[in-house]
């Protein structure tokens, strides 16, 4: 549970156990990724909600801020970090991120890992992430930067196995039945 406080009332960070809950960081993505940024509906709903944990913040009944949480082999992968502009400025994304820490320790899972928009890596490093890759003098710059954050602070992160290359590849599309295109189904 976060201290931080707005105006007085507490910043809380809930799990999503039930469907409203989803709906509600749901409303939060909606509101800041299709209406202020102008992500498509088909982009940001990409077919990954119902297999990832969704962590919402409250300030009251009001949910402020949502963020993603995707579970891989190797780590876990926050996405779709979004406060409500108006709450904005308080570190409610912050906090959201500390829960994602917290829940991905209690998992047993050693790092945090996720793909940034350049514009956005300055607010990562901020939050403690560092490039997966450092930064080459002179190359081309990147549509999407990969970062990690070890989990536990005292153990350093393990040799990162997977070259940026494949961690950062595509992932398949997924067809109606929940699928990989081109998946052969019995
Ligand atoms: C990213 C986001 C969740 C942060 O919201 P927030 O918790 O209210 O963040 P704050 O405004 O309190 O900023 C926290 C710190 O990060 C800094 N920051 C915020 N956005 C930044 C950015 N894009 N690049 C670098 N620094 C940034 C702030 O200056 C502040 O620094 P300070 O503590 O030194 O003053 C919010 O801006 C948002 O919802 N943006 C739209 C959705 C989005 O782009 N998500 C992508 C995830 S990064």
């Amino acid at each position: 549970m976060s201290r931080l406080t707005v105006d007085g009332e507490p910043v809380v960070t809930k799990l999503a156990m039930r469907m409203e809950d989803s709906l509600q960081a749901f409303a939060v993505r909606s509101a800041c990724f299709i209406g202020e940024l102008d992500v498509p509906f088909s982009e940001e709903f990409d077919g990954h909600d119902f297999g990832a944990t969704h962590i919402v913040a409250y300030i009251g009944e009001e949910p402020v801020g949502a963020v993603r949480l995707r579970w891989f082999q190797s780590f876990a992968m926050p996405e779709r970090l979004a406060v409500i502009q108006r709450f904005r400025g308080h570190n409610i994304g912050s906090v959201l991120l500390e829960r994602c820490r917290l829940q991905a320790m209690s998992r047993g899972c050693n790092m945090l890992y996720c793909q940034a928009l350049p514009r956005d890596v300055g607010y990562w490093e901020k939050q403690g992430w560092r490039r997966l890759v450092p930064e080459e003098e002179g190359a081309q710059p990147k549509r999407i930067v990969a970062m990690v954050k070890a989990v536990d602070p005292n153990k350093p992160l393990p040799e990162i196995e997977a070259p940026e290359a494949v961690v950062l590849r595509r992932e398949a599309q997924l067809d109606s039945t929940g699928m990989p295109h081109g998946t052969v189904s019995n």
